[in-house]
C-alpha cells in the first residue's frame, strides 16, 4: 500500500511542472466537487484492489501443491461464499451511487446570480456572447473571479464538446439544441480549454481558453470591449476590410460594402489585439510574425480553416498586421 501511494505521489509529481488540462488540479469549485468525487470512488476501488488481490495472492501461496502426490479437496460450490460475493459489490456500488448522483444533481443546477455566457461551436472556433453586457468575443472567454457562470452550449454545424478540464468537466455541444453547463473559477489566471468530440479536420485546432480576472478587471475588460473599432483601416487595406473581410466578420463601427450583416459567420474581431491567440489557438501566441504567416495562407496553418488564401501581398498584410493589432 505504501509502495503504491509513493509510485502514485511520484507519477503525480512528475506531471505536476506543466498541467494546464488535468482535472485532477482543480482551480473551481465545479471541478473541485467533481475531483473529490473521483478521489472518493478511486480509494474505495483501491481497497477493494488490495483486499481482492491480497486474498487471490494469499490462496494461491496457503493452498499451493506441496508434493508430486498432492491433491486438493475436491469441492464444487459454496453457496454462503457465492452470496457474499454478490451482496458486498452490489452494496458497495449503492453506496457510491449516492455521492455520485447527489452532485450530478448539485451541478446541473444553475446557481443563484449565475452570469450568463453563450457559447457557439463552429468549425473551428467557438463564438462567445454576453447576453446581458451585449459583449461579444471569440475563443477566449474572459469571467470574473468567484462568479458562477451559466454557460449556454450551441453548435452551428456539427456535434463539438465544450471542455476546461480545471474549472468544470466537459458537455457536448450539440445542433438543434442548448445544453448547459455552469463554473467558476477561484483565482484569476488563464484555464485552457479545448473541443473533446471529433469534429472534422481540425477538431485539435479548436481551442479556447478561459481568462478569469479580479471583478473590478473584469468590468473595465467589459468597459473596453464595449467600445466600436478604435480605427477605420488604412488606406491600401480598406477596400479588402469592408469589401472582403467584412462578409464572414464583424468590426463593430465600421460598414460593409454591402451594409449586410456578415453571412458566413467568423470571428468578431472588434477587438482583435485583445486577443492572446491565434485562430482559435492553432497560433498560441498573437504575435505580428503569426499573424503574418495565418494571413499568408490561412488553410496552410489550420487544416480546413473557413478562410481562404485571399493572396495578399506582403505590403498589404504588413498593413493587415498592424492595423489589427490595433485593434484593442
Ligand atoms: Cu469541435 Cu472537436
Amino acid at each position: 500500500m505504501a509502495l503504491f501511494t509513493g509510485a502514485l505521489a511520484a507519477l503525480l509529481a512528475a506531471c505536476a511542472q506543466n498541467r494546464p488540462y488535468d482535472t485532477l488540479d482543480p482551480a473551481g469549485p465545479v471541478a473541485q466537487k467533481q475531483a473529490d468525487l473521483f478521489w472518493l470512488v478511486f480509494w474505495i476501488a483501491v481497497v477493494v484492489f488490495v483486499l481482492v488481490e491480497g486474498m487471490l495472492v494469499y490462496a494461491l501461496w496457503r493452498f499451493r501443491r506441496r508434493s508430486a502426490a498432492d491433491k486438493p479437496k475436491q469441492v464444487h460450490g459454496n453457496t454462503r461464499l457465492e452470496i457474499a460475493w454478490t451482496i458486498i459489490p452490489a452494496l458497495l456500488l449503492a453506496g457510491v451511487a449516492v455521492p455520485t448522483v447527489g452532485t450530478i444533481f448539485d451541478l446541473a443546477e444553475s446557481p443563484q446570480g449565475a452570469m450568463r455566457v453563450e457559447i457557439t461551436g463552429h468549425q473551428w472556433w467557438w463564438e462567445v456572447r454576453y447576453p446581458d453586457l451585449s459583449v461579444v468575443t471569440a475563443n477566449e472567454v474572459h469571467i470574473p473571479t468567484g462568479q458562477p457562470i451559466t454557460f449556454s452550449l450551441e453548435s452551428k454545424d456539427v456535434i463539438h464538446s465544450f471542455s476546461v478540464p480545471r474549472l468544470a468537466g466537459k458537455q457536448d455541444v450539440v445542433p438543434g439544441r442548448t445544453n448547459t453547463i455552469n463554473l467558476s473559477a477561484t483565482e484569476p489566471g488563464v484555464y485552457l480549454g479545448l473541443c473533446q468530440e471529433f469534429c472534422g479536420l481540425s477538431h485539435a485546432n479548436m481551442k479556447f481558453r478561459v481568462i478569469a480576472h479580479e471583478p473590478a478587471d473584469f468590468d473595465a475588460w467589459v468597459e473596453a470591449q464595449l467600445a466600436d473599432v478604435v480605427a477605420p483601416p488604412p488606406a491600401e487595406i480598406e477596400q479588402i476590410v469592408t469589401g472582403t473581410c467584412m462578409s464572414c466578420h464583424v468590426l463593430a463601427g465600421l460598414e460593409s460594402v454591402t451594409g449586410e450583416p456578415p453571412g458566413t459567420p467568423a470571428p468578431d474581431l472588434t477587438h482583435f489585439g485583445d486577443r492572446q491567440t491565434i485562430a482559435a489557438g492553432r497560433l498560441p501566441h498573437n504575435t505580428a510574425e503569426a499573424l503574418a504567416t495565418w494571413l499568408r495562407d490561412p488553410p496552410a496553418v489550420k487544416a480546413g480553416s473557413k478562410m481562404p488564401d485571399y493572396d495578399l501581398t506582403e505590403d498589404q498584410i504588413e498593413a493587415f498586421v498592424e492595423y489589427l493589432r490595433s485593434l484593442k
